[in-house]
């Protein structure tokens, strides 16, 4: 039996807490916690799941009960981590946070577990990297919110059965695809956020400018916004860059002239695909005359690993309709080739 370590893999989400932690401390991360909306009514977009959820808070208030096992599932950067704390903060119930890849060993996760209280969240990031045997320990504390405990060994051992808190798991994940069912099944509620149209990302780039009390025309908070992939994180990365352009080349204030500018020294191009997300598509285009390449030959080429190359790069290029997964391997599009300025060889498509 592995000792316990109490404090494995866990961090509170209060902010003071937060502040004196160690990777919290450079200003950017600091900047990012202030952005990060506080309420399901600051959070922007993904509007089919906040309605929901706000239905399911205020139930669960009602029946002082805990809210049901919630796993929230999509690319990076979309709000799973930021709606994670928004439902803590909206319960007003305890969060801890903690991770797959984090919990090596069931008894990191028994120590974890014994330690909330009644009502408490333990959020579990990246929760598809939990090792097979910590899972397990995890379905009798979901369902029934037991521990199993094994004590011995051999023919005397014997289990012994902890009734825990009553809690809610809240697992992020970008790849539901690899959950394993048992794990899946146990969730009351399955959210599939989805990357955030232009006017919605628009909306998000204006309140971050607001809270960094930079002046931004609408148009260039537009620009921004257009080509930032669907995604907050970036949207607010951009923001912080052309800021600084802004502040250097001109008055501060970001028109939409400083900002086609910086995105452009920022090799931002028009659809918002940076240099990783175009060498991808020209590896393809080059070294594998447009496709089919299976995805190990690809990230290999690109000495990139296939998971990142299947979570972060991929499905934006697929909703953008630049690149096709078939079970062949990966094409690039007729619109892929033209965004890229090559022309189609013949016989092609
Ligand atoms: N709907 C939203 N409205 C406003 N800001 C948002 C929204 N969603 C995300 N953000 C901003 O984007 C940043 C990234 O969001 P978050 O960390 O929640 O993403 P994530 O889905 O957990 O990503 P990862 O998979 O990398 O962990 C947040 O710090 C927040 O400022
Ligand atoms: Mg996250």
């Amino acid at each position: 039996m592995p000792h316990n370590k109490p404090d494995k893999g866990i961090e509170r989400i209060d902010p003071q807490d937060r502040i004196v932690s160690p990777d919290v401390l450079e200003e950017e991360a600091v900047l990012d916690l202030n952005l990060r909306p506080a309420t399901l009514d600051e959070f922007v977009g993904q509007d089919k799941i906040k309605e929901n959820l706000k239905i399911f808070i205020r139930a669960a208030r009602q029946r002082k009960e805990p809210l049901d096992h919630t796993l929230f599932c999509g690319p990076p950067g979309l709000g799973k981590t930021t709606l994670a704390h928004i439902i803590s903060s909206e319960l007003k119930v305890k969060l801890k946070t903690t991770s797959g890849p984090v919990l090596e060993r069931p008894g990191d996760l028994a120590a974890i577990l014994t330690n909330l209280s009644d009502m408490d969240i333990l959020f579990v990031d990246e929760i598809h990297r939990l090792p097979r045997i910590v899972e397990e320990v995890l379905y009798p504390a979901m369902e029934d919110f037991q521990l199993d405990i094994i004590i011995g060994q051999g023919p005397n051992a014997r289990t012994l059965k902890l009734n825990l808190p009553k809690f809610t798991l809240i697992g992020a994940t970008t790849r539901t695809g690899l959950l394993t069912s048992p794990l899946r099944d146990r969730f009351g509620i399955i959210d599939r956020l989805t990357y955030y149209d232009p006017a919605q990302l628009c909306k998000i780039v204006l309140r971050s400018a607001g809270i960094m009390k930079v002046e931004i025309r609408e148009d260039a908070a537009y620009e921004i916004a257009r080509r930032s992939r669907g995604t907050p994180r970036i949207a607010n990365r951009l923001l912080k860059r052309v800021r600084d352009f802004a502040q250097v080349l001109g008055d501060g204030t970001i028109d939409l002239a400083i900002a086609k500018k910086s995105l452009a020294s920022l090799d931002v191009d028009e659809k918002g695909l940076d240099d990783m997300d175009r060498k991808l598509l020209l590896t393809i285009v080059e070294k594998f005359s447009g496709g089919p390449v299976g995805v190990e030959t690809l990230a290999a080429s690109l000495r990139e690993d296939r998971e990142t190359i299947e979570d972060v790069y991929e499905p934006f290029l697929m909703q953008e309709g630049l690149l096709e997964r078939t079970p062949r391997g990966r094409l690039v599009t007729r619109n892929g080739y033209s965004h890229l300025g090559k022309d189609i060889p013949q016989g092609l498509f």
